[in-house]
């Protein structure tokens, strides 16, 4: 085989690896610009009558239902979503980071269009998830992604939380059907929050804005997507009927404007290259301040009209061209690799960096994330690296500088022993993270501590790290009960404590016996448990001691909790020094139960699961709801292989079909006032 032809299929090779993990697992592994790089590499080396070239000029949407060949687009689908095909292909962009490669397409163009007068838009390239909505008579009937570019996957009900989303189009003018195009994307405030959780939770991060959207809008639980706050701008036109309805891309904003669709922040009209040339660098100052991440801008035609005369190749269209910001990369020395354990026991490396200016911040740390990412970049202490920012925000080693390296620097061996207590690192099958087993490990319990006394959770006013720190390392504690038998004696032997800082901490720890069930149960810290499966749990079992004795089947019974979690809950409530700390929480009052209006004894719902359908004449569904709630049981809004039962009043519909069809126990309203008088 020849040089070219090896290279050709390892390129597509190494492509179709990243497109995986870019599309369809949402963890990218190298930076858009790499990936960027391997496409051009590989394009060069395709002979030209290699390139399929089916789209081009009139493209009709039966040519494209019969396309032949696989997509040249990536692709996200997944088998758990409803496929939808695209009305019109949702094409990629042609990209490039050079101005002579921009005048190039102009001037292709001018070559195409056999004209030289025409006008062009600009606008951002936003780095979200595409988007495909569909309005029949002015309804949105479905969101889809791109997936393949032909077919997408239908995510409407994940998306349908998005405050923005236009579920209409307000006005009385609007083509009887059309395809909206756009961006889902997330703020910089949700990513962090969500992160700041998952970090507390010991699950790996999420790498940027982009990934966790992707992440969310595949989420098979719409309940679960509505908890992250996504957001969405549009910009791009696909079917449209009646034809001819939009003349210019500048008719069709100007018609999502109208429409009350959430818009781009920059858009504008020019009519040459060099205008535009000027609107790209006129955008690269203004990006920063939307509230979206942009890595670029976008060029098009304007005229509709000429866009069909230019046509597009199978992957994008000839008539637009995305120009992508570099975005900013510095060179500095790496000082030194620790390994910092969470309190999960999961071992973090931090590259501790000489401190360099970075996209307006100094940063002097950056996460190497595991053990593989070190080895994978050869990443060794002396090295000069180079670091980036992804998503614009978190500062990560993209890579080493060779040519400066030292000749006698070595490999980073990963240590084989915890950094704290030199218990051997152990990592499980199929995980890149190495964990400290011992529970016991200083640094964990430190760990626990914060994330118990944190905002979040039992919120305890002066008990942070460097309190914490002390009260650790001075032995006086060793797990979340000893807080509670702190006296003022042992925090006046504590650096910077006099009498008043003592007291106001100790009547802080005291406050928090008080605090609701569902922050203890969340500041326990257990695997997979977060706020609002805390929140569930506390509802559903009233008290720490039934959530100990809960059966797998009895926490899987309740929405939200699948069997990772149930196992994780079981575990915690397995270890006998859990078991011994809470004996001694409970021995110092703290408040363990959602209170005692009902005792356990008559909590004959727990565990159990209603809907509630039809007219109900005896109570009203609030009334219904709160008994059944009172009663330990969950009320929820649509039947599945979950529920219990299914009270049916007049008029039930399709909720009770499913339930027969699922064979669920239906119940009449006088059964189940019955079942709440005889309490069985
Ligand atoms: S126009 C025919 N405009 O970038 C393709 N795309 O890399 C028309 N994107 O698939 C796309 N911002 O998901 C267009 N202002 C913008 C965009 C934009 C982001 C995305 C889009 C596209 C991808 C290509």
């Amino acid at each position: 085989m020849k040089d070219s032809e090896v290279r050709k299929k390892e390129l597509t090779r190494l492509l179709s690896f990243h497109d995986e993990a870019y599309y369809r697992l949402g963890k990218p592994t190298i930076s858009d610009r790499e990936y960027d790089r391997l496409k051009v590499e590989l394009d060069s080396l395709i002979d030209s009558d290699d390139q399929l070239d089916l789209f081009s000029g009139t493209e009709t949407e039966s040519n494209f239902k019969a396309f032949p060949i696989p997509p040249l687009v990536g692709d996200d689908r997944l088998e758990e979503f409803t496929s939808h095909q695209h009305l019109s292909p949702m094409l990629s962009l042609d990209n490039t980071y050079d101005e002579t490669e921009f005048f190039d397409f102009d001037k292709r163009l001018s070559r195409v269009l056999k004209t030289d007068s025409w006008s062009y838009v600009v606008e951002p390239k936003i780095d979200g998830v595409a988007v495909s909505l569909t309005y029949e008579n002015g309804n949105l009937t479905k969101a889809a992604t791109r997936g393949n570019g032909i077919e997408g996957d239908v995510i409407t009900q994940n998306i349908l939380h998005i405050k923005d989303l236009p579920r209409k189009i307000l006005s009385n003018d609007f083509p009887d059907l059309i395809e909206v195009r756009g961006e889902i994307f997330m703020e910089h405030d949700e990513f962090e929050r969500i992160n700041q959780e998952r970090r507390s939770l010991g699950l790996d991060l999420y790498a940027n804005p982009r990934n966790l959207t992707a992440g969310t809008v595949k989420l098979l639980d719409p309940r679960e997507a509505s908890k992250r706050m996504l957001k969405i701008v549009l910009y791009g036109l696909g079917a449209c009927t009646p034809s001819g309805y939009f003349s210019s891309l500048f008719d069709f904003h100007q018609s999502l404007k109208d429409w009350g669709f959430p818009i781009v922040d920059f858009f504008s009209k020019v009519s040459s290259a060099t205008d535009a040339w000027g609107k790209i660098s006129e955008l690269n100052k203004f990006r920063e301040s939307y509230n979206y991440p942009t890595d670029g801008a976008v060029i098009k035609l304007d005229s509709l009209l000429l866009q069909e005369l230019a046509g597009s190749t199978a992957k994008a269209p000839r008539w637009a061209i995305a120009y992508k910001f570099e975005s900013e990369r510095q060179q500095t020395f790496l000082e030194d690799i620790q390994l910092q354990v969470g309190r999960t026991g999961a071992i973090t490396p931090v590259a501790y960096l000489k401190a360099v200016q970075l996209a307006g911040t100094t940063v002097s740390r950056a996460s190497l994330h595991n053990a593989d990412e070190i080895e994978r970049k050869d990443i060794r202490i002396g090295d000069t690296v180079v670091v980036e920012k992804a998503g614009e925000i978190i500062p990560q080693v993209i890579g080493v500088d060779l040519t400066s390296r030292c000749k006698e620097s070595k490999a980073f061996v990963f240590p084989s022993l915890c950094p704290c207590c030199e218990t051997q690192l152990e990592k499980a099958e199929g995980e890149s993270v190495w964990r400290c087993p011992n529970s016991l490990c200083s640094d964990q319990v430190k760990g626990r501590l914060e994330y118990y006394a944190a905002r979040g959770c039992m919120n305890i006013d002066s008990l942070g790290e460097a309190v914490i720190d002390q009260l650790v390392n001075r032995s006086f504690v060793k797990d979340l009960a000893d807080l509670y038998f702190l006296t003022k004696q042992d925090l006046l032997t504590l650096e910077g404590f006099a009498d008043k800082s003592a007291e106001n901490l100790l009547s802080s720890i005291e406050k928090s016996k008080e605090q609701d069930l569902w922050r203890f149960i969340c500041g326990l810290g257990i695997k997979h448990v977060g706020t609002s499966a805390s929140k569930d749990l506390a509802k559903a079992f009233r008290s720490i001691q039934s959530l100990m004795k809960a059966t797998d089947e009895e926490l899987t019974s309740i929405d939200g909790v699948g069997t990772v979690m149930a196992n994780s809950i079981y575990l915690f409530f397995m270890d006998e020094g859990n078991q011994d700390m809470i004996a001694k929480l409970e021995e110092k009052g703290v408040n363990l139960s959602l209170g005692s209006v009902i005792d356990d004894t008559e909590m004959i719902f727990q565990g159990k699961t209603f809907v509630l359908t039809g007219s109900l004449t005896q109570y009203t569904r609030e009334e219904a709801g709160l008994l059944i709630e009172t009663l330990g049981g969950k009320v929820a809004s649509s039947v599945s292989t979950k529920t219990t039962y299914l009270v049916a009043g007049p008029g039930a519909g399709s909720k009770l079909a499913k339930a027969q069809k699922l064979e669920i126990e239906i119940l009449s309203e006088a059964d189940f006032a019955n079942m709440i008088m005889l309490k069985k």
